[in-house]
This record gives structure tokens, sequence and C-alpha cells, in this order.
């Protein structure tokens, strides 16, 4: 679909990161942005600074995790722009609390965002593109959706992200309804993902404690998110391939090169490998520091 003024697209998670990032690459080509995101504050300045690229901007705080606001966020966009062309299921989140011994609240708020958000992101604007005879969504997931190995609840929704995602390409297709879809698959990015407990529902009860190991192993996510890629060009990869109708969307070739080889390990039959040995994660190394950490604890 070609991106150009007159069209509109829906952003979630549009405070921040890489949501933010489309939203400013959609404007760039003229479209209309909305913005949704729980963050108030950060989704008002968000929203001067679309402004600012001359465009239509609306800006829609919405909680992603609750099946109304999204609903109620497709019917805003409608009401203001008549037409909805792009739609991002962006908005994520991550948590360090301990996936076994921890409280359950962490998997449900993670859960929520991550994969109750595209659901219902899915299910409020598929039909509004299908009805109007043209448009795209795009779904974050992430490698963590092709390669576990990441955080539990956060492997587990992007791969479910990655799974929706193909199922909604092909019905589309074989439905013959004219709405593309992709499947943004990151690897590394700077943004503030790490600070997603910012973002905890006090609905959820109290903010879990970080896992015992957290304080080792945070410290070399923090290093390689730092060294990550720019929002903004992942961006614009989004943006080539709502273009080109390419499905997947990928920006990290030694990551998927990791993730074809355990596919060649499942394919053989074989257990998995202790470590992904993605690059600026060294397993072993890690996986000795936790240890004299935990025997010093
Ligand atoms: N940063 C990375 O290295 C990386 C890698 C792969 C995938 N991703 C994915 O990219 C997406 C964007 O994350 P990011 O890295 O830009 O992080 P970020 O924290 O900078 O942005 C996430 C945005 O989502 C918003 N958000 C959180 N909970 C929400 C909710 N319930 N409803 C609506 N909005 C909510 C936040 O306020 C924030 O603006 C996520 O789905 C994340 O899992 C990130």
């Amino acid at each position: 679909m070609e991106l150009r003024a007159g069209k509109v697209a829906v952003v979630t998670g549009a405070a921040s990161g890489i949501g933010f990032a489309l939203a400013e690459r959609f404007a760039r080509s003229g479209l209309s942005v909305v913005l949704a995101d729980i963050e108030q504050d950060a989704l008002a300045a968000a929203e001067q600074k679309i402004l600012a690229h001359g465009v239509e901007t609306l800006a829609v705080p919405t909680d992603v995790s609750d099946e109304a606001a999204v609903q109620a966020l497709a019917r805003t966009a409608v009401e203001r722009f008549g037409s909805v062309h792009v739609v991002c299921n962006n908005a994520g989140v991550v948590s360090n609390a301990d996936p076994w011994l921890g409280p359950l609240s962490a998997w449900r708020w993670v859960l929520g965002v991550n994969l109750w958000g595209v659901i219902h992101g899915i299910r409020a604007f598929m039909p509004v593109l299908a009805l109007q005879g043209e448009g795209h969504i795009v779904n974050t997931a992430s490698m963590a959706g092709l390669l576990p190995g990441f955080s539990p609840s956060y492997d587990a929704t992007k791969h479910a992200v990655v799974a929706i995602s193909e199922d909604l390409y092909r019905a589309m297709k074989l439905a013959g309804l004219p709405v593309g879809v992709s499947v943004l698959c990151p690897g590394w990015v700077r943004t503030s993902i790490l600070e997603a407990g910012r973002n905890w529902p006090s609905g959820l009860g109290d903010v879990p404690p970080p896992a015992p190991t957290a304080e080792v192993t945070s410290r070399y996510v923090e290093r390689v998110i730092d060294e990550g890629m720019a929002p903004a060009a992942v961006a614009d990869l989004v943006a080539e391939a709502i273009a080109a109708e390419r499905f997947w969307v990928f920006t990290d070739q030694e990551m998927m090169s990791i993730a074809a080889r355990r596919w060649e390990g499942i394919a053989a039959g074989q257990n998995p490998p202790l470590g992904m040995d993605v690059p600026g994660l060294p397993t072993e190394e890690i996986a000795a520091e936790v240890r004299r950490f935990l025997a010093g604890a």
C-alpha cells in the first residue's frame, strides 16, 4: 500500500521508542496519525512533536489490554478521519520478575499488553479496513517470537504474535480481503523497553520484585539495548514492508541465522541448546556470574 497524504495511520505504544518512530515515519509521508498510549504525559508530548510535521494528529489515551478501550480507539479514529489505512499493534512491555516463583500478576501484565493488545487491535480494526477496501496491519513481535531465551512471558507473547500474524495473513488472502499484514521482529532496538515497569497497572496489585538474578542479567541486556538499532531505522523498514506488501520485517540478520540454526536443531530432534549465543549476551559468562551471585547471596 502506498503511504501518502490522505491516508490514516493508528499506532499503539506511540508515545515512545519504536511506536513513536513509526508515527514520525508516517507523518513524514504525509499521513494523518492517531497516537495511542497508556502513558498520558509522554503521549501529549509525542502529539506535539508529530503535529510539528504539519499533519493531522490525534492522541487517544488507551490501555491496549482493555478490549473496550481499543474498540473506543477504533471508533474515535473513524469518527475523526472517516477511515483508517495502517494499524500498528505495537505497544509492549517486559517484566523482570521471577517467572516461576514470582507473582502471577507479572504474567498477566505481559500477556495483557503484548498478546491481548494485539488481539484487541486486530479485532477492532480489521473489519474497518476490510469494509473500506484497503488497509495494512503491522503487529510488533520480536526476535523473541522466533527464538526463546529472553524472558518466558515475553517469549510466549511474541511467539503468539508471530503465529497470529501468519494466521491473519493467510485468512485475509484466502478470503480475498484487501488487508495486508506484516509482522515486525526486531533484534535489539534503543528504546525505553527496560523501563516498562513505569506503566505497571495498579489494578494488578504491587509491582512484583525483580528476580534475584535480574541484577546480573539486566546489566548485559541494558548494554545491548543501549547499543541497539535506532527506532527510526526500524520504522523505515516497516514503511518499506507496507509499501512492498511484505509480511516479515527483520532488523538483525545475525539473530535470524541463530533462529534458523534453532530450527535445524528442532528438525533433528535435538534438545534445546542451553544458550542462544546472541551477540552481546555471552550465555556461559552470564550463567557463571549468576551462579557466583547466588552463591554469595
Ligand atoms: N526495544 C527492543 O529491543 C525491542 C525488540 C523487539 C521488540 N520490541 C517490541 O517493540 C514494541 C515497542 O517497544 P519499545 O522497545 O519501543 O519500548 P518503549 O517502552 O520505548 O515503548 C513502548 C510503548 O508502549 C506503551 N505501553 C505500555 N503499556 C501499554 C498499554 N497497556 N497500552 C498502551 N500502551 C502501552 C508505553 O507507554 C510505551 O510508550 C514492543 O512490542 C516491544 O516488545 C522491542
